[in-house]
């Protein structure tokens, strides 16, 4: 893969985000956790990408993303700015970052800009953290709400379900959304919520409303990239479109790699660097 510089284009911005869901085209957001995939979603012009709590999973392999650290996810912000300088860069605040106090979530989302060039952070919650929202936006950090599943709470949601499917849990949702945007979010993650719930939820935002497992009716589309890539064979949610199968390519060229060398067919003449004959002469009469 090249390491070259991407070609730029002009820096995604909140305001590039606000007139985008304006004129009525489609924000696009995927995650990334490394430098190669921050590279190749800059080219590919993706306007947001999420450095989530997801990694825990995904590339950690935990069993959920609470294990997560603030300095693992620091690191690996910085990567994927490093590939992608022009993309609208959230850091996701993990377990346990921000739910303590306002100062603790200052805190950490104030690494996240200072030490990984973020443009924003998220984190999950609905009315329960208007406090810290406020707390953030007076201290100039950008902030993305995330309702619906949110899988730090997975305890108390009884695990990776959709959520607001009756009118009561529906009705709970629309109203936290309207409390994140009073509290300053410049935009929301609305997972796993129904169609037409998270269609209401975007009609009324002033702000932009991404969707993951949510329809096509909010202002943008958000998936995470290794279940869009297919990087692993085992469950994907419903909601999932795999655009690759990374798992059966890259699984097929490592299986490959393995028969070549066993079978000698690895390395070849044309991978083996020369040396002049005289010089092998030489090294001959040496030893
Ligand atoms: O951590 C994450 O990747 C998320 C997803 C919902 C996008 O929050």
């Amino acid at each position: 893969m090249s390491t070259q510089a991407p070609a730029p284009r002009p820096k995604v911005t909140v305001f590039t985000l606000h007139e985008k869901m304006a004129k009525g085209e489609k924000i696009t957001m995927l995650t990334a956790y490394d430098y190669p995939l921050g590279l190749l979603e800059e080219r590919a012009g993706i306007d947001i990408i999420l450095v989530g709590d997801s990694m825990g999973m995904t590339v950690l392999g935990y069993e959920t993303t609470l294990p997560v650290t603030m300095d693992e996810m620091v690191n690996h912000a910085a990567a994927v700015r490093r590939g992608a300088p022009s993309a609208f860069l959230i850091g996701d605040m993990p377990y346990m970052t921000y739910q303590p106090s306002v100062e603790s979530a200052i805190r950490n989302a104030g690494r996240f800009m200072a030490e990984a060039g973020c443009d924003c952070v998220k984190l999950e919650g609905g009315s329960n953290v208007v406090d810290i929202i406020h707390g953030l936006v007076k201290a100039t950090i950008p902030v993305m709400g995330h309702i619906g599943l949110t899988p730090q709470s997975l305890a108390q949601l009884g695990g990776f379900k959709a959520q607001g499917r009756t009118a009561e849990t529906a009705l709970q949702l629309i109203k936290d959304a309207k409390a994140l945007e009073e509290a300053g979010v410049c935009s929301l993650l609305v997972e796993a919520v129904p169609e037409p719930v998270a269609g209401i939820i975007a009609q009324r935002s002033q702000v932009p409303v991404i969707g993951i497992g949510s329809g096509a009716r909010c202002h943008g589309v958000c998936l995470i990239v290794h279940d869009m890539l297919g990087f692993f064979d085992r469950f994907t949610p419903r909601f999932v479109k795999k655009y690759a199968d990374l798992n059966g390519v890259i699984g097929g060229a490592l299986q490959a790699f393995k028969d070549d060398v066993a079978g000698g067919g690895f390395p070849a003449k044309e991978h083996n660097y020369g040396m002049p004959a005289a010089e092998m002469a030489r090294l001959r009469e040496m030893i």
